[in-house]
This record gives structure tokens, C-alpha cells and sequence, in this order.
């Protein structure tokens, strides 16, 4: 694997889009917030126009309702399961007691219920929260169980972000077509190589989405919530924007990009002008091609699109004048630096995939993950350097739970805009090694580190992590 330039497709002309059929966009579906318990549950829902999907759902809505907190918040949240199998919450980027991040094993069984509670201490951010069940997280989630959980803090209010219809948070997904309508999970043993990967992009539930927006600065805060899928995220025309926060909230400044690489469970919010767009113009967010190394596109082995096909994600419809521009602040939120220099700590964690899958083909330093087994402890304070080596042929999104970390390089290229931040998941592509400098505080207890495909987590590709 060569430079990053490497897996970049050219593109002569246009952009080649999978759909886009402008005619036929759906307007965006915007997840509201929530009153009372959070119920899992199966629902019936609209996901393909005209059909009607079973779904299994937080609250009976796909995607699940918008937490909102307040940094320094007691969080507390009770979750019934009305499912046929057993689930439970996990509060991805947030450090929380063992006790309430979703253990694979700590489950809440069919009709049983749970409460969920603890202090907020991160910095305002777009985080989010799925079921986390051993060998089930790829089936559940992809049946729709996925929801938004916003940070807010002073620090971020003082900056006078763009906000109320301007802040537009935006779960982005791919899923397969089915002719009956159905979100039919299956995953059969080729699939699991590349993950389960769709033919069409979804934008908060929505296909051939649609927002239809004011010519002003808008705020997006992007999630790849895909069970597997890499979107290589850009704008049709081109134009650049601000990344203002990765997974851990906002970077020290912003800064210009024309596009990232946001993989499964990755963050990045970023700041788009459209103030100077002509009313009843519009503009698509988009994921552009890519060669994701191992095989080339429409060369996948299971089913779906190849890893590093195109699709259109969102079409933003100017159809409005907006309010005067928003300044763009320079300076966005300090966080503390971590000095790899200084750390007392080093491990390496190797990410390998064996062909044909079978039971113990999808290993982290050699081992499938075994719900108790300490896998690595690791003291509360101590500073630790990473360094994460994918020796496979596919990306792994590389995620840890119980703290956020920096990134400190990567061994095929320069760090994305959205990696200057504190993060919780980075993308590993096939060959590559990502250094990352960390230090767990919050909490002591047992918790996961896993690759973030979701059918790679569940055949195994996961260990157990002791704070103590
Ligand atoms: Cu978003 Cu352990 O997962
Ligand atoms: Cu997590
Ligand atoms: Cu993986």
C-alpha cells in the first residue's frame, strides 16, 4: 500500500453517483428528541418509498431519537427491551462506568428493563448511541438501532456556532435494496471479509435524501453509522469547507478541507457556506470513488457495493435567503495535548483476517474476542502510545471505549482534518499502522477495543480492556 493518494480513484468528468435521480428526492427525515423511557422495539417504518420495512428500532424510530446532554450532566435513562432477543445501550465516545457502557455480555433480556446513569464529562460534541450485544451489534444495528447523543457545554455556546435549523445532524448509512422492502440481514461468509455492505446510501433513514435549507452557514455533523462502509465525503461541485470537530468534540481551530474519509462510527462536524448559492440552486453531499486496496471496486465478494463505490448522500436545496453570515471564529475549543514523547507505556495491537472466515478468523494480536478475558490492563493516569497495524486486506475503523485518544500519525500519509482532534475510532486501511497516544482516566472496569466494522466486532475482532 502506497501513499494515500494511492487508493484514489481519478475521476474523468462528472461524478459518477450510483442514484441521484433528482425527480425522485425524499425529504430528509430529522430525528426528534425524547420523552420518557428509551423503548427498543420492533417498528414498521417507511425506509423505501412506497414499501413498508420491519424495523427494530430505540423507540420505535429509525434512526433513534436525538439525545441531548449537557456537558456535566447527570445522564440517567432507562431502556426497556420489547425486542424478541436480548439488547442493551452503548454510549459511543463516552467515557461511563463499566456498569453502563454496554458490555457485550451485560444484557437487558426480552421484557426486562434497565436504568442507565452517569456524569457527562466530555466536551460538546456529536456522539451516539447503539446496542452493543455479542455477535448481535451488526444485526441490530442494521435493522435501524442508532441515535444521536449532542453534547453541549458553554465553551462551544460562547462560539456562536450555527445553530437551530443550521445544525444539522445527519446519520449517514448504507443498506441493501430488497425487492420486498425488507432491511434483510444475512451476512453469509464472504460478506464478513468485507462487511456487509449496501447498494444505496441513506441519510437519517432516508434514500435520495433531500434538505431544503437558507443560503447561510450551516453546521453538519456527520456519522458514519454503517455496519461497514468507508464514505470518502465531499461536495459535487468541489467546494471546501471547515472542519470544526472529529469524534471528541471541536478542534483547537478550524480547518479547510474539500474532503475526509469517515469511516463506521467515525465523527466529523463541519461548517459549509452556502450564502452565496442562487436561491433554487442546490448542492450534494456526496461520498466520492476510492480503491480501498485488496480488491478493486465491483470486484466485492459478497454482496452490496464494493467497498469504495460512489453514491450521493444529500442533496441541500437552497430555497430560501438565510440570515446574514455567521462569523467564522479562528480559534474553536483548547484540549489537552498528549506528548507521545512522554509516554510510559507501549503496545501494539495487530488487526489480521484470515480467508475463508471461520470461527477465530477475525483476531486482534492473535486472539477472538472471549466475553472476561482480560486481554490488556492498562493503570488509570498512565499516558500510552498505540500503535494500531491493520495486516489485512481491508480497512478496519479501529475503536476504543472509555476514553478518547489522539492521533499521532499514520505510517501512509498526513492525518485528515477531522484527526486533529480528540477521537474514539480511527480508519486503519489494509497494510497500514496508525500511532495513537492515550490515557485512560475516568473510570476503572472492564471494557472493549474492537474494530468498528460491525460484522468484523461480532466474528470476534475484539478484546478486553482492564482499567484498574
Ligand atoms: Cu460504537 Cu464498541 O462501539
Ligand atoms: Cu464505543
Ligand atoms: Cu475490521
Amino acid at each position: 500500500v502506497g501513499a494515500a493518494a494511492a487508493r484514489v480513484l481519478t475521476v474523468a468528468g462528472g461524478l459518477p453517483l450510483l442514484r441521484g435521480a433528482e425527480a425522485s428526492a425524499e425529504p430528509l427525515g430529522l430525528p426528534a428528541g425524547l420523552v420518557g423511557p428509551l423503548i427498543a422495539t420492533p417498528a414498521t417504518g417507511t425506509v423505501w418509498p412506497g414499501r413498508s420495512t420491519a424495523l427494530l428500532t430505540f423507540g420505535g424510530t429509525y434512526p433513534g431519537p436525538t439525545l441531548r446532554a449537557r456537558r456535566g450532566d447527570v445522564f440517567q435513562l432507562r431502556l426497556e427491551n420489547r425486542l424478541a432477543e436480548p439488547t442493551n445501550v452503548h454510549w459511543h465516545g463516552l467515557a461511563v462506568p463499566a456498569e453502563a457502557d454496554g458490555y457485550p455480555t451485560d444484557l437487558v433480556q426480552p421484557g426486562a428493563a434497565r436504568q442507565y446513569a452517569f456524569q457527562i464529562g466530555e466536551r460538546a460534541g456529536t456522539y451516539w448511541y447503539h446496542p452493543h450485544p455479542d455477535r448481535r451489534t451488526g444485526a441490530q444495528v442494521y435493522g435501524g438501532m442508532a441515535g444521536f447523543l449532542i453534547v453541549e457545554d458553554e465553551d462551544e455556546r460562547a462560539l456562536g456556532l450555527p445553530g437551530g435549523e443550521q445544525d444539522v445532524a445527519l446519520l449517514l448509512q448504507d443498506r441493501r435494496r430488497s425487492a420486498d422492502g425488507s432491511l434483510r440481514y444475512a451476512p453469509t461468509p464472504m460478506d464478513l471479509m468485507a462487511g456487509y455492505l449496501g447498494d444505496a446510501a441513506l441519510v437519517n433513514g432516508t434514500p435520495d435524501a433531500e434538505l431544503r435549507v437558507a443560503a447561510t452557514l450551516h453546521r453538519l455533523r456527520l456519522l458514519n453509522g454503517s455496519n461497514a462502509r468507508v464514505f470518502r465525503v465531499a461536495f459535487e461541485d468541489g467546494r471546501r469547507f471547515q472542519v470544526i470537530a472529529g469524534d471528541g468534540g471541536l478542534l483547537e481551530s478550524p480547518v479547510a478541507a474539500s474532503e475526509l474519509f469517515l469511516g463506521p462510527g467515525e465523527r466529523v462536524e463541519l461548517l459549509v457556506d452556502l450564502s452565496r448559492d442562487p436561491i433554487g440552486g442546490s448542492v450534494r453531499l456526496a461520498s466520492l470513488p476510492f480503491s480501498a486496496g485488496g480488491m478493486g471496486p465491483g470486484m466485492g465478494m459478497g454482496g452490496g457495493a464494493s467497498q469504495g463505490a460512489a453514491f450521493s448522500l444529500l442533496r441541500l436545496l437552497v430555497e430560501r435567503p438565510g440570515p446574514p453570515g455567521v462569523r467564522l471564529p479562528d480559534r474553536l475549543a483548547p484540549f489537552e495535548r498528549l506528548d507521545p514523547s512522554r509516554a510510559e507505556v507501549r503496545r501494539r495491537l495487530v488487526m489480521e483476517m484470515r480467508m475463508p472466515p471461520f470461527a477465530g478468523a477475525f483476531t486482534i494480536n492473535g486472539r477472538s474476542f472471549e466475553a472476561g478475558r482480560v486481554d490488556l490492563r492498562v493503570e488509570r493516569g498512565a499516558l500510552e502510545v498505540w500503535e494500531i497495524v491493520n495486516a489485512s486486506n481491508e480497512p478496519h475503523p479501529f475503536h476504543v471505549h472509555a476514553t478518547q485518544f489522539q492521533v499521532v500519525r499514520r505510517s501512509t500519509g498526513a492525518l485528515g482534518a477531522h484527526e486533529l482532534g480528540p477521537k474514539d475510532t480511527v480508519l486503519v486501511w489494509p497494510g497500514e499502522t496508525v500511532q495513537i497516544v492515550l490515557r485512560f482516566e475516568r473510570h476503572a472496569g472492564l471494557y472493549v477495543l474492537h474494530c468498528h466494522n460491525l460484522e468484523h466486532e461480532d466474528a470476534g475482532m475484539m478484546l478486553n480492556l482492564e482499567v484498574v
